[in-house]
């Protein structure tokens, strides 16, 4: 479940998002959609908690993220939020299988080989499990940080634009494989998107307005 409420967020004397009240209940699949500019990607940030908004509460799977230390939150972020952003920060001196590893050894999950094989699978970038990420091309290296957002199967996934770089074959299988993910465990999964090409496939929707909310 991800829960906002009276949320405001803004840059300078900007206003970006004013969310007064929204949720995503455990197990449904929502679609945030907007222009550039919009506030998609702040509002998966504030939802991360890799942000704090300006003003109102934030709560993911129950919690607080407000009431959380940094590295509270940094923690209940590797076990609870599975997190696909715009920029990948995959660690290029690791290869692709041991990025994907890392998630689990940061969740402090035990090792699961046969796991991350299985989602590097799913995703059709096992042929560069070995691999450095600089060596990737944008669209292998998006779904190698998507394998490494569920690798750990977790209970809310927020993916930012997961299908920006992808041919059509790409989109369709990195789609399916989120939402199997998510149905499979029940997770709460939230996509921000510009990409047409997803826009019929969710059940519930945000509409974010151009320019942010009226000043
Ligand atoms: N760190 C920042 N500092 C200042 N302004 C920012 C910052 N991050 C975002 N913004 C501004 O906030 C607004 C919303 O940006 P955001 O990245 O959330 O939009 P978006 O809907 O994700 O766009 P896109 O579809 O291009 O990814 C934009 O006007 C952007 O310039
Ligand atoms: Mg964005």
């Amino acid at each position: 479940m991800v829960e906002v409420e009276a949320l405001e967020h803004g840059f300078g004397l900007r206003p970006v998002l004013d969310l007064p009240s929204w949720r995503v209940g455990t197990g449904e699949h929502c679609l945030v959609v907007g222009p550039s500019g919009s506030g998609k990607s702040t509002l998966l940030h504030l939802l991360a908690g890799v942000a704090a908004p300006r003003a109102g509460t934030v709560r993911v799977a129950g919690q607080d993220l407000a009431a959380l230390t940094p590295s509270a939150r940094d923690r209940f972020r590797g076990r609870t939020v599975g997190l696909l952003l715009q920029t990948f920060h995959l660690l290029d001196t690791l290869n692709v299988f041991d990025n994907v590893r890392l998630a689990r050894r940061l969740a402090g999950l035990p090792e699961d080989r046969a796991r991350c094989r299985e989602v590097l699978e799913a995703l059709g970038v096992a042929e560069v499990a070995r691999a450095r990420p600089s060596t990737l091309s944008h669209g292998q290296a998006q779904r190698v940080a998507l394998a490494r957002a569920v690798v750990n199967r977790p209970p809310v996934i927020l993916a930012d634009e997961p299908t920006s770089s992808l041919d059509d074959e790409s989109c369709e299988r990195v789609a399916a494989l989120i939402e199997a993910e998510a149905a499979r465990h029940g997770a709460t999964l939230v996509v921000a998107t510009h990409d047409s090409r997803l826009h019929g496939r969710f059940e519930r929707r945000l509409v974010l307005d151009a320019g942010g909310p009226a000043a």
